[in-house]
């Protein structure tokens, strides 16, 4: 399927002074050296419980389509905080999950391993857990482009948030499945991997009863123009393909965009806010703890994208 791996982009250590925050003192934001071949940056030096000026408001943007994931470390915010930054940086969607009417679970949805008394539980088998590679909300007619996760309470080790850069798993691809690719559409459901045993039928009146949409299996990056893959958890089929090689030959590109060299995993600390562009990533979080022992708590926001093309 794929050419040789090509060369990941070499990584110079280049730290960059960035715009001071209004009404504070200036030039300590650093954006730091690339975290991996795959993405990732960080951003230091800068409060995010603090209105931003349009100049860095531009220079976290830049960071993000450079990078696609950039780890603000050291926060401390409450989830207003949270949602003015997020709210900043584009227009953030409600939550559509059980508790969408409660105002702060709109203002910054919280994401954790607890069941409804508060004790960790582990759902990492679940074919429909966040445990799987996948984009968010895929299966909306227009998904985010940016997602944002911030770390309030985390096991003592492990807990990671990985993701793969399907730019690169495109990228990386023979020519003859790309062209063997290009044009295909797949379908989305909420539901897309509900097929598995074990997995209870679907309600004909929740969100899961949401209609199936369509998106290009290959998708242009709405600012860069770069070619990704658009597929993961969510993704039921390929339009007009018989549904076995359609299966297969979604499980094949996916297990090629998440090799090592194409993915980035972050370790988490208390304080960190991360964003993410889910237009060029697939991510997944990892049981790398004890899920039934240790609470991992972290509070989430999505910002609207675009039609994919
Ligand atoms: C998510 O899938 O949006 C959250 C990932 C995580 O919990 O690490």
């Amino acid at each position: 399927m794929s050419d040789p791996v090509p060369q990941p982009p070499a990584i110079t250590p280049s730290p960059r002074r960035c715009p001071g925050m209004r009404g504070r003192p200036r030039t300590t934001c650093i954006v730091g050296s690339p975290l991996s071949a795959a993405g990732g940056v960080a951003v230091t030096g800068i409060d995010l419980s603090q209105p931003i000026t349009p100049t860095l408001r531009e220079m976290i943007l830049n960071a993000f389509l450079d990078y696609h994931v950039v780890v603000f470390p050291n926060q401390v915010l409450s989830r207003e905080q949270q949602y003015r930054f997020i709210a900043s940086l584009g227009k953030v969607e409600p939550h559509g999950g059980r508790n969408a009417r409660a105002k702060r679970y709109a203002v910054a949805h919280v994401i954790s391993n607890l069941d409804g008394n508060g004790r960790p539980v582990d759902r990492s088998s679940s074919p429909v857990s966040n445990y799987r590679w996948h984009t968010d909300k895929a299966y909306n007619a227009v998904p985010p482009m940016l997602t944002a996760l911030y770390a309030v309470e985390l096991p003592p080790q492990g807990g990671d948030t990985e993701f793969a850069n399907t730019q690169m798993g495109y990228a990386a691809l023979s020519e003859v499945t790309k062209q063997r690719i290009a044009g295909l559409r797949v379908v989305f459901r909420w539901a897309g991997s509900r097929h598995a045993p074990g997995i209870p039928p679907l309600s004909q009146t929740g969100p899961e009863a949401r209609p199936p949409v369509d998106h290009p299996l290959v998708r242009t990056h709405p600012v860069t123009g770069k070619k990704a893959l658009y597929l993961g958890n969510h993704a039921s089929h390929i339009l007009g393909m018989p549904p076995d090689e359609g299966t297969a030959l979604l499980e094949e590109l996916l297990e090629h965009t998440t090799k090592p060299q194409f993915v980035y995993a972050h370790h988490w600390r208390v304080g960190d806010l991360l964003i993410w562009d889910n237009r060029c990533l697939l991510h997944r979080a990892v049981a790398n703890y004890e899920v039934s022992r240790y609470r991992r708590i972290l509070h989430r926001n999505v910002v609207r994208g675009t039609v994919p093309f």
